[in-house]
């Protein structure tokens, strides 16, 4: 048997490739699409602007996001054979798996299906951004017994999708709202996701392949499903005078607080910073659910800032603010992780079209710590 071998347990720590896509600055709590910081494109982009950038690398013309845009809202009708299928699932099914399913049947209508050069597969990124919250929305619509809204091709990404799973062309200001939080869920490095994307679209399988095993990782709660868990946290708290109790309960019993904590960013996450900024701006229009969710939110915060910030580095995340948000414009629970993939299908597949232009088949090692040369016995000896 070899040495056992130095092992960076959970890939910890470990370049694989190069990019030029996000720079995340987990130590002084910066994030850069394509060399622009989040706040900048937070304050003054649009989702599908940042789409663009994330794309092709760089900010478009008028010109070149008019023809983008034309491209992504006629990409927005569920085929109908998807949506029976769908409809079929999402009765019972977890959002994700239904997300998931219905990802993963878009080869069998598209022509470019199996056109694996780069043109194509920009053709194919547009339409899986375009279809994932097409998707979602009608997730939505299903799981309320609704029936399914045709897209409008007027509106803008953020703005239909929200007509799409509530049946009414909705506010300028809820539109920004999924708009921004899209923006912020948009790209994030190699993240588990990301990286699940990747190492299946690199055997040369194809793109629609590769996301869908995106989503399948992001399904879980310590990754996308952390802000539904973290809203549950919320409601579970009740009241803003339980939050210090039950918090400490949590620390005591080792419990992962969810919202809290990040592989990469010792700091406080950036992404967490604007969505709080954004939720206390939210506040003089907000219920009255909206509003205690964000006190306990505030005191859940001051409390694990106090007990874990910079002793271990754990800081609130994207996820921990995003609940309240979601809810002041009327997204079900359940739809947080399928948002999260309708935004994060942006950086999937730029880091796989990225990837592919210097593909090496991912392939670590894991150690063996097993027995070896052992006595086979016959099934009637056992
Ligand atoms: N609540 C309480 N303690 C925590 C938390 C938390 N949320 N996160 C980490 N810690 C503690 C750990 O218990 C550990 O303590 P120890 O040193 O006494 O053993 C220490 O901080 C280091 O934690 P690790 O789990 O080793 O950190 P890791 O880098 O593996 O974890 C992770 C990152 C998985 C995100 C973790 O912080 C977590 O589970 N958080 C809750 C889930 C969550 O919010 N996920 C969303 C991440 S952002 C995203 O995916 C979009």
């Amino acid at each position: 048997m070899t040495d056992k071998p130095i092992i960076d347990h959970g890939l910890e720590g470990v370049y694989y490739t190069e990019s030029k896509i996000a720079m995340i600055d987990g130590h002084l709590g910066r994030l850069y699409y394509r060399g622009y910081p989040i706040e900048t494109l937070a304050q003054n982009s649009s989702f599908e602007e940042v789409c663009y950038l994330i794309l092709y690398g760089k900010l478009p013309s008028m010109m070149e996001l008019d023809s983008f845009n034309y491209q992504l809202r006629n990409s927005r009708e569920i085929n109908p054979s998807v949506l029976a299928v769908m409809t079929e699932m999402a009765q019972k099914a977890d959002p994700m798996d239904t997300l998931r399913t219905a990802i993963s049947m878009l080869p069998g209508y598209d022509i470019d299906a199996y056109d694996n050069s780069n043109e194509a597969n920009m053709r194919k990124s547009i339409r899986l951004i375009s279809q994932v919250a097409s998707m979602t929305a009608a997730i939505g619509r299903i799981r309320g017994g609704k029936e399914y809204v045709a897209p409008d091709s007027s509106l803008s990404h953020s703005g239909n999708f929200l007509y799409m799973l509530n049946g009414a062309k909705p506010t300028e200001n809820d539109a920004r709202v999924i708009d921004i939080m899209m923006i912020l869920h948009a790209e994030h490095g190699s993240n588990a996701s990301t990286f699940t994307t990747i190492a299946a679209g690199s055997t040369l399988s194809d793109i629609y392949a590769a996301v869908t095993a995106g989503i399948a990782a992001l399904k879980g709660p310590l990754h996308g499903g952390a802000d539904e868990a973290a809203l549950k946290m919320l409601y579970a708290i009740g009241e803003p005078e339980n939050t210090e109790q039950y918090i400490e309960d949590a620390l005591a019993g080792r419990k992962k607080v969810m919202g809290f904590g990040h592989r990469v960013y010792k700091a406080y996450d950036p992404r967490a910073r604007i969505i709080k900024a954004f939720l206390e701006e939210l506040q003089h229009s907000s219920s009255e659910e909206v509003k205690k969710l964000t006190a306990i939110e505030l005191r859940a915060e001051k409390i694990m800032v106090e007990r874990l910030g910079n002793q271990k580095g754990i800081w609130p995340n994207v996820d921990f603010f995003s609940g309240p948000v979601y809810v002041s414009v009327g997204i079900p629970l359940e739809l947080f992780t399928p948002l999260f993939a309708a935004s994060r299908m942006v950086g999937w597949c730029a880091h796989m079209m990225e990837y592919w232009q210097d593909n090496r088949l991912i392939r670590p090692l894991d150690y063996y710590s097993g027995e070896l040369d052992l006595k086979y016995v016959p099934m009637s000896e056992r």
